[in-house]
């Protein structure tokens, strides 16, 4: 029989390409690890029985499963949630056809002060439970049928460590990486963009290669530069010798022509993709994106991207996820930052530790300006357990990591070695000694400049900074004149003397406002403004009893301000470069102004389930130029009461409102206020604005009387995810009355009863007094609203979600997990 020679040749592909092997792999070691909460030194032995463990995929937060405790050792700041020790195992086989690679571990991070061992031998331990690590597990493997048992144990126990909710466990992703002996070494590709204009632009590259084989050899380090579509639109390539057991470095460069600049609105990422090549082997493969884009920033005039004018419009992030808890979840984190992205923001301050790596990929593809921190405290703590104690070990090496790990990053545009770092002040606070006698310490002026010094030794494409919050000319750390941006948290009548004080550098308000909203409860009258606490030296007695705070942008901490009041100077000064409104999101932990029942903060403009709150809108209207008209508070009043009505707006000269198809007049702000008002009498029906500009109406927003709730209506973001046992679907349960308008105080337990292929994977409400649990199969609404969390299973197939309430009309929908 005579065969075709192109089948040959395609059979021959086909076999090959089936048995390919790249040079690299990582390989997701999310699953079926053996979960034990409580301490067992015996468990680090491969032959440990673990068989009555309890099987879960990482990431993992064990904290976020038990129960609001009064009396919990991690107080208002953890949330009242418990740390503790944990261990983790993994069994798992490696093939022969693995010997003679390597085999690393890579733990995005794990909180905190973990330990590690393969088949019983020590890898070592890391405090910190922010940072990203790896071990070497070639040494000690099994191959074959003989398996290996990697145990990590996890201690959360000394408390209070944290000012938040830190979460437990191994709590981000988990990789099992597999190289040749010789390889491009854990975060040793550096690429900068050091020229870059319109038509071209500088790629430089330094790349570490390591050489853990016994013998020295010669190798072709060879880059290529690929653009989205994969073209490649540069290449070059170099040799370089690497003795054995040892690393040697190449530098290459490139230029890019006509390049696609990496924005805000068009976040354009290339490839780079470096094979280390010998005797005509591809040896290692090593692809990350990079982003090709120039900034700078100027003490008058503010921050520019790529040759234009930005106001970095920022908010805090704490790092976990409101009912998924710490536990990383790459949708859970996509999701904040879609809603963020719609509010208007731009940039994420990292609040106060080096971020998940997950958060990094996102802001890089979805056009966000990170500043990445490093640390909440140096040498001197602010919670007895916190990392002070592990400060001269660990800084510098956690600091180098951080550094080396997340530089590659377009999306990261400066770093902050600390956030309101004690050692501002040479008087080290003590509650034991009379204030004069405290002892004077200067130190902080030396550290800054080591922490400035590590970080330029590895980049000094960014510009460095502290968030401050010591203004005054004592300020130790600013004396030290080390930092390249001078920044303060909120103390916003001294922002200007602070950088006229400093060197006129250029200036950041890392963080702006500490308002509180509960989502849906309005105090009036919405024009006198409460600050908490009226007076430090009394205890505070004059909060709502229910705990609630007034979503009228009238409650602020009285270390900052309202939002409205923030922004307003942030619109009229072009050197305030940009300002981190606290915060974002809600999080677990720092219920201020209130304790117990309280375990979540109230400063968010979106609460713990994602639902935005008012002040949201307001940011809407000022940092986005879509059209917004947002309406307040809802309309469930009593006949008689007298009500503050408020609309933010944009794109328009006017807002006109009608109760009941009857005008109450038009307003426009005045001065440079961004809201109006109307003070008006209640009566129930339909309050309607009209926004209009040059005399056409813009945009309608309307908030009706709900009747008694008679319904549950599910939305879900999503009808279709991925059956990847990772992705989410957040479903809003609305409380409708039989007209289908939302009841904005309905309370309702609704009961969520979910089948095929997925799982409940968080309930909350956003009310931040629930001690309800975060991981149930029901909820109570709360002001009309909550939220089910579902996640596949890893099938594909219908997952579906029927939810229920005494007395209401029930509901079901159906995802699809594909
Ligand atoms: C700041 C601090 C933040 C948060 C905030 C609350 O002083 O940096 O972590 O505590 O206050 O207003």
């Amino acid at each position: 029989m005579k065969i075709n020679p192109v089948y040959l040749l395609l059979i021959i592909a086909i076999i090959s390409s089936c048995t390919y092997q790249p040079p690299r792999t990582r390989e997701d070691f999310d699953n079926n690890w053996e979960f034990f909460l409580g301490d067992d030194s015996s468990a680090k032995n491969p032959d440990y029985n673990d068989a009555s463990w309890r099987t879960l995929n990482l990431p993992h937060d064990w904290s976020i499963e038990g129960k609001f405790d009064s009396s919990s050792p991690a107080k208002s700041d953890g949330g009242y949630l418990n740390g503790g020790v944990g261990w983790y195992r993994k069994t798992f086989s490696v093939s022969t056809s693995s010997k003679g690679k390597n085999i690393f571990i890579d733990f995005d991070g794990v909180y905190r002060l973990s330990k590690v061992w393969i088949n019983g031998h020590f890898l070592g331990e890391r405090p910190n439970g922010y940072i990203s690590f790896r071990y070497d597990l070639t040494p000690y493997l099994n191959y074959g049928d003989k398996k290996n048992v990697i145990a990590v144990r996890v201690d959360n126990s000394q408390q209070p460590n944290s000012r938040w909710y830190s979460g437990s466990g191994i709590y981000r992703n988990v990789g099992l990486v597999t190289t040749n002996k010789i390889f491009v070494d854990q975060w040793g590709r550096f690429i900068t963009t050091p020229k870059v204009n319109k038509d071209s632009a500088t790629v430089d590259i330094t790349i570490k290669v390591r050489n853990s084989d016994s013998t020295n050899a010669n190798v072709t380090v060879k880059t290529s530069l690929l653009d989205k579509a994969l073209k490649v639109v540069a290449s070059t390539s170099s040799s370089i010798d690497i003795n054995k057991n040892s690393v040697n470095e190449t530098s290459q460069q490139m230029i890019v022509k006509n390049p696609t600049l990496w924005s805000l609105e068009k976040p354009y990422l290339y490839t780079a993709e470096t094979q280390i090549i010998s005797n005509g082997k591809i040896l290692d493969e090593y692809s990350s994106p990079f982003g090709i884009r120039y900034y700078h920033f100027d003490a008058d005039k503010g921050f520019f991207l790529n040759g234009e004018h930005v106001k970095l419009n920022g908010v805090c992030e704490h790092h976990d996820l409101g009912a998924l808890g710490a536990a990383s979840n790459k949708r859970a984190i996509q999701r904040q930052l879609e809603i963020l992205k719609s509010m208007g923001c731009n940039a994420i301050r990292t609040s106060h530790n080096p971020p998940d790596p997950e958060l990094l990929n996102l802001c890089d593809q979805m056009g966000f300006i990170v500043m990445d921190e490093a640390f909440d405290m140096w040498k001197r703590p602010k919670r007895e357990y916190d990392y002070h104690l592990y400060w001269d070990e660990w800084h510098k090496k956690d600091l180098t990591d951080q550094i080396l790990r997340d530089r590659n990053h377009p999306c990261v545009f400066i770093w902050s070695v600390g956030n309101e770092i004690p050692e501002q002040s040479a008087y080290v606070w003590s509650t034991d000694l009379p204030r004069e006698q405290w002892p004077i310490d200067s130190n902080g002026k030396f550290i800054v400049k080591e922490l400035v010094s590590i970080v330029r030794s590895l980049d000094t494409t960014r510009p460095i900074t502290t968030a401050n919050d010591h203004p005054d000319t004592s300020n130790v750390i600013l004396q030290a004149n080390a930092l390249d941006i001078t920044s303060f948290n909120y103390r916003n009548s001294q922002w200007q003397f602070e950088q006229e004080r400093w060197g006129k550098k250029p200036f950041i308000a890392t963080e702006s406002a500490s308002a509180f909203e509960t989502r849906g409860h309005y105090d009036m009258p919405s024009d006198s403004i409460r600050r908490w606490p009226p007076d430090w030296s009394k205890p505070f007695t004059d909060g709502n009893p229910d705990h609630t705070c007034s979503s009228y942008d009238n409650y602020a901490a009285s270390w900052g301000s309202t939002h409205e009041e923030a922004l307003k100077l942030f619109l009229k000064n072009d050197w305030i470069t940009g300002m981190f409104v606290w915060t974002g999101f809600d999080y677990i932990g720092e219920p201020t102004p209130y304790t117990w029942p309280s375990r979540s903060a109230y400063f968010g403009l979106i609460d713990l389930a994602g639902f935005p709150k008012d002040g949201y809108y307001l940011y809407q209207s000022v940092w986005t130029n879509k059209p917004v008209l947002h309406l307040l508070p809802h309309w469930n009043w009593n006949v008689g009461d007298t009500i503050d009505v408020w609309a933010y707006y944009n794109n328009a000269d006017e807002v006109e409102l009608f109760l009941n198809g009857k005008s109450l007049g038009a307003k426009s702000k005045t001065g440079d206020d961004l809201h109006v008002m109307w003070r008006i009498p209640y009566e129930p029906g339909t309050l309607k604005a009209v926004s209009r500009k040059d005399g056409k109406e813009v945009l309608t927003d309307s908030v009706k009387t709900a009747g008694a709730p008679s319904k549950i209506i599910l939305i879900p973001d999503r009808n279709e995810i991925h059956a990847d046992g990772k992705d989410l679907s957040f479903v809003t349960v609305r409380i409708e009355d039989a007209n289908g308008v939302l009841v904005p105080n309905a309370d309702n337990d609704v009961q969520f009863q979910i089948g095929g292929e997925g799982f409940i994977a968080g309930v909350d409400n956003g009310n931040q007094t629930s001690l309800e649990s975060f991981k149930a199969d029901h909820r109570k609404a709360f002001n009309g609203l909550c939220l089910a969390i579902i996640q596949s299973n890893g099938n594909k197939g219908d997952i579906q979600l029927n939810a229920t309430s005494n007395g209401l009309q029930s509901a079901t929908i159906v995802i699809k997990a594909k």
